[in-house]
């Protein structure tokens, strides 16, 4: 048989083999493939049972993501499975690499599963704003207990085989590596046991206890926050739970349909390709890593130590300078606690804890302990007399080839490159806080970097499981220059009549996380004021500073660490609006001579949004971020910008980009300075043209 789906029958078996590199998707040709060689199995005369596995690194993937949005082609997974369920003869389905999506929805529609040791099992649908649509929400609450199988729904995280296992989903764990002998012999061993067929849906539902269902639905709702996929999953799952099993497939059906036409589904499977395409940039075809085991951090504050934990999770060895033996000690502890978080968090194991502490990592004074690394991290105050002095020291110690980043998160990296003989060796590897928590790297790139050191920074970034973005030089890069632009916005609807309190809950309700005040109390307001102050003899006099946030610093008031910022910080974690924050803003209008106006949630959202795309677009026009999807992933790892939204630019798409041009007109009557149109915005607005067509 041509095509990704073949069948060979040995002894009786027909087993069928899926081939469709790279994750074996199930893509029309598979789906057309698979339906026929199940159902000319079952016809044939000479086999007794059927086995399906995944030829490569794993079984079915899920649906061919590709596919969606597009005219749907019979057959279509559901029928298919359904189908396939109801043949006469056992199936087996043999599992290895990850069973996800539509793949654990084949293998739930087959009548016995087998694993290797190392498969893993998900419905990461809610990841693509989508259900289970293949029977998943069905036929899993008939299977395992129904609070798991709402938690795998609505979470999207995988289990591995032992757990799969205990909770029913999986018959057997295989032994050895060999999935396609192991689904064989199992089959083997049924048909001598006699054992028939055991259609999934002919189950009853799992039992729920009385209120369970309500609970767990409660506790979907607080965590989904604007994700509208968890609580239809909830919806179809409580179908399972009280319709016969074809009625409540046609519920999931009506569902899946309903997700699959909402914006929300298009955001999340764009940014899924755009997780993926991001690390695709030029150098990476000229360039070529440099081996990178021993790394070097220089200062060992909040990121040195986030650094140097990251790193030591990845296996690589690290030594951190400090200025003198306190500081030192103090990175060291602060390291090893990040490392026991790890070790409580079940994400390293104390063995390998205990390895790092007493091996792999080690503090120190002196740089001359830098000799023989492969690569060097900076990471001390945010100076450029102080980096400029450090990068000086590092190019006599360091080894021909080493590598010499600086994590800055503003200064410009050419600058600091000019203090060194090899700037073709330094770049910028900006992390974000906290640096063994966050996964996003701004990869910035100087004018001289050559590409073998671009290269190995996007191959460091694979090693600490960060997703690497490339930039171009400027202050701030894509993500904090982003971040400056349209916190000036907000700080212009504050002084027009907005508190931060609205604005906070404003955002919150718009997706993100927490608002931007609220962000900033928690990293701390003294960061802003020196950047601020870095910036204050080159600012414009046409610009209308708002200086409430100075005002608050001034004080003394740095946010949660000072227990005062934005908010009063209580010692229980609670955050209460300060009115004297209210009246510092109130004193600086008077000041300033304006009258406050009642400003919407609306207005706030489309001042926040309207300056983010503006300066999105001029990062990418000015060619500071490659494409679009640069500044969407770096907004939506780093920034708290709501997943389900896509990032700034696919929104921007999404509600056209003549009114965010609108928008940005009208708040230009306010301030003409500030709401400068950014050329590439008007040029595809004009054009009728979107940003997505930049991404290639
Ligand atoms: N459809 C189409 N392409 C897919 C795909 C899918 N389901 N899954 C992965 N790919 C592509 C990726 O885009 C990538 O393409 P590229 O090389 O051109 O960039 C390539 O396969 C390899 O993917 P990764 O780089 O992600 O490879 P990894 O080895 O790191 O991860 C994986 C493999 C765990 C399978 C991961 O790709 C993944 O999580 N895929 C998505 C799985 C998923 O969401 N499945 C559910 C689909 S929706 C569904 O089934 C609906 C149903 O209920 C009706
Ligand atoms: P920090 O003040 O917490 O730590 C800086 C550390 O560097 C201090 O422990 C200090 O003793 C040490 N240090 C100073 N000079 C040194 C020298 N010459 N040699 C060795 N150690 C020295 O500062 P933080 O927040 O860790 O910031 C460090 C850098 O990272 C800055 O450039 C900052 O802009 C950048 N950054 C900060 C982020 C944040 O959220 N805090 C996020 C991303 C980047």
């Amino acid at each position: 048989m041509s095509g990704p789906v073949s069948t060979k029958i040995e002894d009786r078996i027909a087993v069928i083999e899926i081939n469709n590199p790279p994750v074996n998707a199930a893509s029309h040709a598979v789906r057309e493939g698979l339906i026929s060689a199940v159902l000319d199995a079952d016809a044939n005369a000479d086999v007794d049972a059927i086995v399906i596995y995944g030829a490569g690194n794993t079984f079915i993937a899920g649906a061919d993501i590709k596919e969606f949005g597009q005219p749907p082609k019979a057959p279509h997974l559901p029928q298919l499975i359904d189908e396939m369920e109801a043949v006469s003869k056992p199936t087996v389905a043999a599992l290895h690499g990850t069973a996800l999506g539509g793949g654990l929805e084949t293998a739930l529609g087959s009548h016995y599963r087998i694993a290797l040791a190392t498969a893993r099992f998900g419905l990461p649908e809610v990841h693509l704003g989508l259900l289970p649509g293949a029977g998943g929400t069905q036929r899993l609450p008939r299977v395992i207990p129904v609070a798991k199988a709402a938690q795998m729904m609505t979470s999207g995280t995988m289990i591995g085989a032992q757990e799969a296992l205990q909770l029913g989903l999986i018959d057997e764990i295989a032994e050895g590596d060999d999935i396609r002998s192991a689904g064989f012999a199992y089959a083997q061993k049924l048909v001598a046991d006699g054992a028939g067929v055991r259609p999934t849906s002919a189950r009853a539902p799992m039992p729920v206890a009385e209120g369970e269902l309500d609970a767990v639905r409660a506790k979907v709702a607080k965590a989904a926050r604007g994700l509208i996929a968890p609580l239809k999953i909830m919806d179809a799952i409580e179908a399972a739970l009280t319709l016969p099993f074809d009625e409540g497939q046609q519920k999931e059906r009506a569902l899946f349909m309903e997700l699959m036409a909402d914006e929300q589904r298009s955001a999340m499977i764009h940014a899924f390709f755009a997780d993926r395409q991001v690390g695709k940039v030029p150098e990476l075809k000229t360039g070529t890593p440099r081996d990178i085991r021993k790394i070097g951090v220089v200062g060992g504050g909040t990121m040195g130590a986030g650094i140097a934990t990251s790193a030591l999770l990845a296996g690589l060895d690290v030594t951190l300078a400090e200025r003198d033996d306190e500081a030192a000690a103090k990175a060291l502890e602060t390291v090893s606690g990040h490392l026991s978080g790890a070790v409580k968090r079940g994400k390293l194991k104390q063995e390998k804890h205990d390895a790092i502490i007493g091996g792999k990592f080690r503090t120190t004074t002196d740089y001359a302990d830098f000799a023989d690394v492969d690569l060097v991290i900076e990471a001390v105050f945010e100076s450029m007399e102080v980096k400029k002095d450090v990068f000086g020291k590092l190019d006599m110690i360091c080894k021909p080839g080493a590598i010499l980043a600086s994590n800055t998160s503003y200064l410009n990296i050419d600058e600091i490159a000019a203090m060194t003989q090899r700037p073709e060796d330094v770049i910028g590897l900006h992390f974000f806080s906290p640096a063994h928590v966050m996964r996003l790297l701004e990869v910035v790139v100087g004018k001289k970097t050559s590409d073998d050191v671009v290269a190995s920074g996007f191959a460091l970034a694979k090693k600490m499981r960060k997703i690497a973005v490339r930039s171009g030089v400027c202050d701030g890069f894509i993500g904090n220059r982003i971040l400056n632009t349209y916190a000036t916005a907000i700080n212009g609807a504050v002084l027009a009549g907005a508190s931060p309190y609205d604005v906070d809950r404003a955002m919150e309700e718009f997706g993100l996380a927490m608002g931007l005040f609220r962000v900033a109390d928690l990293a701390g307001l003294d960061i802003g004021w020196a950047n601020r102050k870095r910036m204050a003899p080159d600012r414009d006099p046409r610009e209308q500073y708002a200086e409430f946030a100075d005002k608050i610093c001034e004080l003394g008031r740095y946010g949660r660490k000072t227990g005062r910022g934005f908010y009063i910080h209580g010692a229980d974690g609670s955050e209460t609006p300060d009115p004297e924050v209210l009246d510092i803003i109130a004193a600086e209008r008077a000041a300033k001579g304006i009258t406050p106006r009642e400003i919407s949630d609306t207005e706030i959202i489309d001042r926040y949004m309207a300056a983010m795309v503006n300066e999105s677009a001029k990062v990418v026009g000015e060619g500071i971020a490659l494409r679009p999807l640069d500044v969407d992933i770096t907004l939506l790892n780093g920034y708290g910008f709501p997943r389900w939204r896509g990032g700034p630019l696919h929104y921007a798409d999404t509600v056209g980009l003549d009114k965010i041009l609108n928008d940005i007109k009208i708040f230009q009557k306010e301030d003409d300075f500030f709401w400068q149109p950014a050329p590439l915005l008007e040029k595809l607005a004009a054009e009728g043209g979107k940003f997505a067509d930049l991404n290639g």
